[in-house]
């Protein structure tokens, strides 16, 4: 078996920072990502991230125990900055002495940074835009995931190859970076960590491996799926900003507009404001995705994934595709 010395070289940095064998993160994905794919993925070399999602502090401290119990590799935790309980799970990762913090779904708020460096933790942010990227590097994040709109789940307008093309050049050499979005094959990764990207995170080619906990269903309509069938949700109406997220097409993303109208009503009624507005839609999503995901309902519910989706054909164990990612990326490089 080969050493992927030419890959694992470039990863060094990303490796050290992680405490891994390879430095490629599985995404977070909301109830995908659970004890069971976090320890396989960590116990493959890779890097888990628990998605904690709208978890109440009580079950992710439960989460973060089984995880423990089932790998003793390092691993992280994805925390959504508009949590309204951000603060106490931050406590909860103090209280497990969790070495990695993800911090998505926006600008982290006062304190929370500080909070989690506090414990010695490491903080992993997104940032959209350089200028954030730069911003949240000088306050405390210990690296980056930028993450193109080709990835599953909630997106941002831009594509990865753009986005690696601005970070990187100015980043690349003082700052972590990991880059996300539309990662199926190891070639991919090995031009990505040519350009200065010290690992990877992916997230679609991980939802169906053997130990992800996703419904047969779930799984069958991914392996059915083309690039294309994974479409961006629409927004609307102006005045209720939704982020887009990128799904399967189904019934479900039907719902999803009526799902606004209805937000939108109760909005030009003063019924809610702005914040639970967009509290209500993250809520639709989370109820819709667990409905795919966990039940099996893959007409009404959310089939959330990343047009890399085309390459994901059939169930394998998670150090397989770890293995095939690897050597893709070593027989890239040793073929420059
Ligand atoms: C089913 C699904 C659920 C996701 N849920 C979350 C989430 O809860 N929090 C988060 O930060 N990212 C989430 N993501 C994004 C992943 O963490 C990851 O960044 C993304 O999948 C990478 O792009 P890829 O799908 O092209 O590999 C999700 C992605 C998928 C496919």
């Amino acid at each position: 078996m080969s050493d992927y010395s030419k890959t694992r070289a470039l990863m060094q940095r990303g490796t050290e920072f992680l405490g891994t064998d390879y430095a490629i993160l599985c995404g977070a994905m909301s109830w995908v990502s659970e004890r069971n794919l976090v320890s396989a993925i960590s116990n493959a070399g890779g890097f888990g991230v628990i998605a904690c999602g709208a978890m109440t502090p009580d079950l992710l401290d439960t989460e973060i125990a089984a995880t423990k119990a089932l790998t003793d590799k390092p691993f992280g935790v994805n925390l959504i900055t508009m949590h309204p309980q951000l603060m106490e799970l931050i406590g909860v990762c103090e209280k497990h002495g969790v070495t990695h913090v993800v911090l998505a779904g926006g600008i982290p708020p006062k304190g929370s940074v500080e909070a989690i460096k506090a414990f010695g933790a490491k903080v992993i942010v997104f940032a959209p835009t350089l200028a954030l990227a730069k911003k949240l590097l000088r306050s405390g994040g210990d690296a980056l995931v930028i993450e193109g709109m080709e990835a599953g789940g909630h997106i941002g307008p831009v594509s990865t190859s753009v986005l690696a093309q601005e970070f990187l050049p100015e980043l690349a050499e003082d700052h972590l970076v990991f880059v996300a979005g539309g990662i199926g094959r190891g070639e991919a990764i090995a031009s990505y960590l040519e350009m200065g990207a010290v690992g990877v995170q992916l997230g679609t080619r991980f939802a169906c491996a053997t130990e992800s906990i996703a419904h047969p269903d779930f799984k069958k309509a991914f392996f059915r799926a083309k690039a294309r069938d994974a479409e961006t949700s629409v927004q609307v109406d102006p005045r209720l900003p939704v982020i887009p997220v990128r799904a399967l097409k189904n019934k479900g993303t039907e719902e999803f507009t009526k799902k606004q109208i209805e937000v939108a009503g109760k909005l030009d009624r003063e019924e809610v404001d702005m914040m639970e507005a967009q509290l209500q839609i993250e809520h639709y999503w989370a109820g819709a995705l667990r409905r795919a995901v966990i039940d099996g309902d893959v007409e009404g519910g959310s089939l959330m994934a990343g047009q890399s989706v085309g390459m994901v054909k059939a169930e394998e164990p998670v150090g397989d595709i770890m293995a095939s990612l690897m050597s893709e990326s070593e027989a890239a490089l040793g073929g420059r």
